[in-house]
């Protein structure tokens, strides 16, 4: 049966590399349908509101939800309600999306762009798998009154143990090791934290688990980030490691990320960057964390992982030949990356 898939083209260069990526996609599977979503800035320009109705209604004809960006200086001075943001916020909520998947993959041909030496990034491959939706950024009380502020840390050992599953069960597709980051020396929500994952871990017994603190794990994360394969953490924790895990990469614009909820709506797949309303309209934004997030949704939502596999290996293959953006030093415009990762398909293709 043919899927659906939402599609939010978004603000800035949200619709360049939209348009890129839905031409790679239409290549590798024919039928897929989609349909357009309006959300951020565009979405407050028609509907005067950043996630209008007709935008939450049209999340349940769709299978899976791919994002571009959205944002930008036009919507600066809006009130929070009204702003780009606020609509990211309640889609995300819409969707129930409690998983975040942040891959930070280090390609051979671009180790060099990192700010670490490249015999300590090249060959580097992690997943960070945070949870979104509990933890310090939404624990009650929560307030600021002006002389006390304060944030809770609060998991419910069953909040714990619903995103391990989802760390186990990525560990299980790659090295079966799976490292979940905590502070449990100190914290009780930590000792918790650990309590529940150790728990689950007793259901995936192929599954080498360890257990490391967070100011460890930053270290070790420039040390030697090799030693990683899956991490699992918190959503304080995870907001600030995976961001670190993807500078190693060296670049913005080739980072992708899913956000998962317990699979009864559909995922949302966007790449990490924003709109980049510097570049916007000039036809210079890479497509490839886009491509590479489509990859994710292929493989996680729709079980093609040859397909994504395929796309992966594509977008390696000209950033090998020297074919880049110049976010990654090159001087090839969006069409160009576009046309070199179709070429590369077309022969993959024919050969498959
Ligand atoms: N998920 C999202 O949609 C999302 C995420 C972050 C920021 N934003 C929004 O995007 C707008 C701009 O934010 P920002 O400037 O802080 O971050 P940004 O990621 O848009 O841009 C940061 C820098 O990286 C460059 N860059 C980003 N993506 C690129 C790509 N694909 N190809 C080449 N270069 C790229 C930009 O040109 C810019 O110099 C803001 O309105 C912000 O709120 C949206």
């Amino acid at each position: 049966m043919s899927k659906t898939i939402g599609l939010i083209a978004g603000d800035g260069i949200g619709p360049e590399i939209t348009e890129a990526t839905v031409k790679v996609l239409n290549q590798l599977v024919a039928d897929f349908k989609y349909i357009d979503i309006d959300l951020g800035g565009v979405a407050i320009d028609k509907h005067a509101n950043p996630f209008p109705d007709e935008s939450k209604a049209k999340l349940k004809e769709v299978d899976a939800v791919l994002m571009a960006a959205i944002g930008g200086p036009k919507y600066d001075d809006l009130p929070r309600e009204m702003r780009p943001e606020t609509g990211l916020l309640g889609l995300r909520k819409e969707l129930e999306t409690f998983a975040n998947i942040r891959p930070a993959k280090v390609f051979d041909a671009l180790a060099h762009l990192s700010s670490l030496k490249t015999e300590i990034v090249k060959g580097t491959d992690i997943v960070v798998v945070r949870e979104l939706t509990g933890g310090i950024y939404f624990g009650q009380p929560s307030s600021n009154d002006g002389e006390t502020g304060i944030n809770t840390m609060v998991y419910s050992k069953e909040e714990v143990k619903r995103i391990a599953r989802v760390a186990f069960d990525f560990a299980m597709k790659r090295s079966r090791k799976l490292c979940s980051v905590d502070k449990a020396n100190v914290l009780n929500v930590s000792q918790l934290w650990r309590d529940a994952v150790t728990e689950v871990a007793t259901d995936y017994p192929e599954v080498e688990l360890s257990h490391m603190y967070v100011d460890n794990a930053a270290m070790q994360l420039i040390k030697d980030p090799k030693q990683f394969d899956v991490i699992v953490t918190g959503n304080l924790f995870g907001d600030i490691l995976s961001d670190e895990a993807s500078m190693l990469t060296g670049s913005i614009g080739l980072l992708p990320s899913a956000s998962l909820g317990d699979g009864s709506k559909p995922g949302l797949y966007e790449p990490v960057h924003g709109s980049a309303p510097d570049i916007a309209g000039k036809g210079l934004a890479n497509p490839a964390a886009m491509m590479l997030s489509a990859a994710m949704m292929l493989r996680y939502s729709f079980d093609m992982d040859k397909e994504a596999t395929m796309l992966e290996t594509a977008i390696q293959e000209i950033l090998q030949a020297g074919i880049t953006t110049a976010d990654l030093g090159g001087s090839a415009g969006t069409q160009e990356i576009g046309e070199a990762i179709h070429k590369q398909l077309e022969t993959a293709l024919s050969k498959a």
